[in-house]
């Protein structure tokens, strides 16, 4: 019998390519999560359409109609728990959450990188490999804690810079890659095959 999928949520700011990988690795039926809510802070993202494409609730929650951090926080951990969402996903979302949301969703509570962390973390990653002259650069995906960026790996995928490169081409390279990595990452969490632990990411057999 086919495990129950887990309900997960995907919160984006803008084009949602991130967003789409998830949706269409959810669509297989031995896909252990499903997308069940899209949060969206930036009214007219791109990200709203894609969830509408495929059918899923989508909540715009603007971050402009609340008075701080705390109270935009609490208004999308509220549409979390009406949802029953279980694991969340943050995939271009470019807000900063509060350490009180942070903590509360721990452990279930992923992110994507556009860099090797711990190398760049922050904004501008691709131009920063470039100015250092990096021959690889990459994604990672992580569990988020409190500070920036900083949260324990779960998985990450080298991608070597080549001669030539600009900005954009190095984002598009390493964008393809965020597209592999995503869904391979949420895979393991959701079948409780990646979890954190004291701080630490722990992951069983990758062949098994
Ligand atoms: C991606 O590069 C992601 O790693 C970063 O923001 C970008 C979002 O792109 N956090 P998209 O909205 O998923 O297309």
């Amino acid at each position: 019998m086919t495990a129950r999928k887990k309900r997960i949520a995907v919160l984006a700011s803008g084009r949602g390519s991130n967003l789409q990988s998830l949706l269409d690795a959810c669509v297989a039926p031995d896909y252990p999560a499903a997308v069940s809510l899209v949060i969206v802070n930036v009214p007219g993202a791109k990200a709203i359409d894609r969830a509408q494409q495929a059918g899923v609730p989508v909540e715009v929650i603007n971050h402009k109609d609340y008075a701080g951090r705390e109270p935009f926080d609490a208004a999308i951990d509220a549409a979390l728990r009406k949802a029953d969402i279980e694991l969340v996903c943050l995939a271009g979302f470019m807000r900063l959450l509060t350490p009180g949301f942070t903590r509360a969703w721990e452990g279930r509570l992923l992110n994507i990188h556009p860099s090797l962390l711990p190398a760049y973390p922050g904004l501008h990653t691709h131009r920063r490999a470039l100015e250092a002259g990096d021959k690889f650069h990459g994604c990672t995906i992580h569990f988020v804690t409190p500070d920036l960026d900083a949260g324990p790996t779960i998985l990450q995928q080298a991608v070597p810079v080549q001669d030539g490169d600009d900005e954009d081409k190095l984002a598009a390279r390493v964008l393809e890659a965020e597209h592999v990595l995503y869904p391979a990452a949420l895979k393991l969490v959701a079948e409780g095959r990646a979890r954190m632990e004291n701080g630490k990411t722990v992951i069983e057999s990758l062949d098994s």
